[in-house]
């Protein structure tokens, strides 16, 4: 029925009306300006528009959707796109923080959530999930990602794509996702934004593709090309991974939507000598909308008259948007979802009490000497100090469009209710970017005067995200001041960094804190999560997603590396080293600590030696042998010691959060089957040899958190498989 009503509405339509759907728009069609052909609303009634970016709420949307359904030639009805990463109005902690938490069902609510609150306020689509694994501190983005793995990228697409698109039995609710940027975008070079991307086939099919195999194999709707190329070619005129793999190998059926304004860069690029060659090479590479560009609009007529594109093409495109609007329920009802009242964080009872969960199980504690941590018996008097103590919405980070400053926690905040006994004061001590003698002087003494100083420094959320590398990721030169002053005062100090990258920092700033907490961008209810695990109300159990290295010349520095010819051996100068740096991060890929600490059991593998279709199980008691319940998560690894080419010397499989009471042991268990050791070989075709496979289980990827267990791949006569 619906391909029917599609074909009744395409046999009805201008050219103009089919690249109107193909064309999207930022504006607000509200307040605008004197009509003319420039005017969003002229555009609308025209039918010269398919679609919005970047408005919301009751007001706007229903204006639109009435001159579109009302006032155009053909009632077709407009759909709604926000970037709407983590949180609508309430704010969650950003991907890369909540990835930390490694916990599907947390990224699975999150997301249906978010959904929920930006579905009434008109919003149909959000730019999310972000999937560009990323290694690079530099680059601003990498706060949007799941961090250095592409299984765990994998695995958070998945729930992200689940969470935002199956509201059960609502459709009202659902969002339409889109997987972004595709490829490889966390690649670019020295982590400078827009810049190149030369990565290797193996590295793009091993590490960057499989995060958006992941989100279409779990149905998403959209997929955003990236700004960049991919070793040379433009990836929104990549027609080889855009129509090739992701179309037609992958089965991909949804809507391919340019990033803003990417096809008319296709001339900045220099692959396209104006917009009717960009929108050509755009189109013939599968990209279905154009955002912002005008490309389609201005160019497509032109090159259809001469051949360069054909009907079939422009056709084909206009069927996909005109299928999304549908599978939206958008010609149903155009206002879907929509709520006269905006969503806030109080509008629902559950809203707060998610996002302060979802901060406090994101929140990574990194140090804690001599347990330094929780405040059961809370210092007397508290110096709460930094400039982002108490900020004005600093705490939501980059890509939160509606999320609101006058409705986040704030650290001062948080602390102020966790320890109403307690006297807390507060001074600034700097400003973000610039020092100030006489606040600086302020700080210093409310520090001297204090029993603790909880010192909270960063990065600014506008310092974070999109268009925001930098060369030195870490707190800026006043705050770093502020930090030694800080020191100098003697007391106790409880440092808190805030931001969207892991940071470098100077030793004596590690050295000289008695804890260390990464708050990253925690959300709306950021101050009362950081207060529930400074108070002990919290057992922390979030992990990192991604390396801190020690110092900027180690990036990039991840777990996964690959082995090498002359693997570190500190004995033999010649092999592989830094003459000034270790080989290994401040803080690695599952670093974070708990207020307790859990025991593990050697790992048993349910049979030694496996057959191409068997399943194995890999077992592992854990025991929580401190005395506070927590929860921690198991990671399973494999390494491939002998292949056809080099491999990791560590890969994720697999990870399992656990919770246990104090005192508690219980099993945690793995399935794995052969297909998981199997790897691209030298033509990077998938590969299972014969021989062993060590399998890991443990907290971290740190060698002495892990258990080993080995296994034998038997790839001979099932009847002649040893025991
Ligand atoms: O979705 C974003 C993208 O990540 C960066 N450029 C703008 C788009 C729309 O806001």
């Amino acid at each position: 029925d619906v391909a029917r009503r599609i074909d009744e509405l395409m046999a009805q339509m201008t050219l103009t009306e089919k690249f109107g759907q193909m064309t999207m728009l930022a504006a607000s069609l509200v307040e605008t300006g004197p009509p003319g052909p420039g005017n969003p609303v002229t555009q609308v009634r025209e039918g010269r528009v398919g679609s919005i970016l970047n408005t919301w709420g009751a007001a706007e949307i229903r204006e639109a959707q009435r001159v579109a359904m009302e006032e155009a030639r053909l009632p077709i009805p407009l759909f709604f796109a926000v970037d709407v990463l983590h949180g609508h109005r309430t704010i969650y902690p950003i991907p890369i923080a909540e990835a930390g938490a490694f916990d599907r069902a947390l990224w699975l609510k999150t997301a249906k959530e978010a959904a929920e609150e930006a579905a009434q306020d008109g919003i149909q689509m959000t730019f999310a999930p972000m999937l560009d694994v990323s290694r690079d501190p530099r680059w601003g983005r990498i706060c949007e990602c799941a961090g250095e793995d592409p299984f765990i990228n994998a695995e958070y697409a998945r729930a992200k794509v689940v969470g935002f698109q199956d509201a059960p039995n609502d459709r009202n609710r659902r969002l339409a996702a889109v997987a972004k940027h595709f490829v490889a975008y966390g690649a670019v070079n020295a982590g400078r934004d827009y810049a190149e991307v030369d990565v290797s086939r193996r590295a793009l099919h091993e590490i960057y593709l499989p995060p958006f195999r992941a989100a279409v194999d779990a149905g998403v709707m959209g997929i955003m090309p990236s700004f960049t190329d991919v070793a040379g070619v433009a990836m929104t005129a990549h027609r080889p991974l855009l129509r090739d793999l992701l179309r037609d190998e992958w089965g991909f059926k949804g809507v391919i939507i340019s990033d803003y304004n990417a096809i008319g860069e296709l001339i900045a690029h220099g692959v396209a000598a104006d917009l009717t060659e960009a929108a050509v090479l755009a189109l013939r590479a599968g990209v279905d909308i154009d955002m912002m560009a005008g490309a389609y609009e201005t160019g497509l007529a032109m090159a259809l008259k001469e051949g360069a594109v054909t009907m079939d093409d422009i056709d084909a495109a206009v069927r996909r948007v005109l299928e999304l609007k549908f599978a939206l329920g958008l010609f149903e009802d155009p206002l879907r979802g929509l709520s006269s009242v905006a969503p806030s964080p109080d509008s629902d009872p559950s809203r707060r009490a998610s996002a302060r969960d979802a901060a406090r199980r994101s929140i990574v504690l990194l140090e804690n000497r001599d347990a330094f941590l929780p405040w059961t018996k809370p210092p007397r008097k508290i110096a709460v100090v930094g400039p982002f103590a108490d900020t004005t919405g600093e705490f939501l980070g980059a890509w939160c469009m509606a999320g609101q400053s006058d409705e986040t926690v704030e650290l001062l905040t948080g602390l102020r209710s966790a320890f109403p006994d307690s006297e807390i004061v507060h001074a600034a001590g700097c400003s973000i970017e610039q020092s100030d003698a006489s606040a600086l002087e302020e700080a210093t003494a409310l520090a001297r005067a204090a029993d603790a100083v909880v010192l909270c420094i960063g990065e600014s959320r506008y310092t974070s995200g999109e268009a925001a590398s930098r060369t030195k990721p870490t707190p800026s030169a006043s705050q770093l001041e502020l930090a030694r002053h800080m020191i100098a005062a003697g007391r106790p100090l409880l440092l808190v960094l805030v931001g969207g990258r892991p940071f470098v920092l100077p030793q004596w700033l590690v050295d000289g804190a008695s804890a260390i907490l990464a708050a990253w961008f925690p959300g709306t209810e950021g101050g009362n999560a950081l207060a529930d695990i400074i108070s002990g109300k919290w057992n922390p159990s979030a992990r990192l997603a991604v390396s801190w290295p020690m110092e900027v010349g180690q990036i990039p520095i991840y777990y996964a590396m690959r082995t090498t010819g002359r693997p570190y051996d500190p004995n033999n100068g010649f092999t592989t080293n830094f003459l000034d740096a270790p080989m290994t991060p401040r803080w690695g890929f599952g670093d974070g600590l708990s207020y307790t600490h859990y025991e593990l059991a050697e790992a048993h593998a349910s049979q030694l030696v496996m057959g191409p279709s068997d399943t194995l199980d890999v077992s592992i008691d854990v025991t929580n042998a401190g005395k506070m319940a927590g929860e921690t998560v198991l990671f399973l690894f494999i390494r491939d010691p002998l292949a056809q080419v080099t491999r990791p010397v560590l890969e994720l499989k697999d990870f399992q959060k656990i919770d246990l009471a104090a005192g508690e042991t219980r099993q945690a268990r793995f399935t794995l089957n052969t297909e998981q050791f199997a790897y691209l070989d030298m033509n990077l075709s998938p590969r299972l040899d014969k021989g062993r496979i060590e399998v890991f289980v443990g907290t971290s990827a740190r060698p002495a958190d892990l258990r080993r267990v080995d296994v034998d791949v038997w790839l001979g006569e099932t009847s002649h498989k040893p025991s």
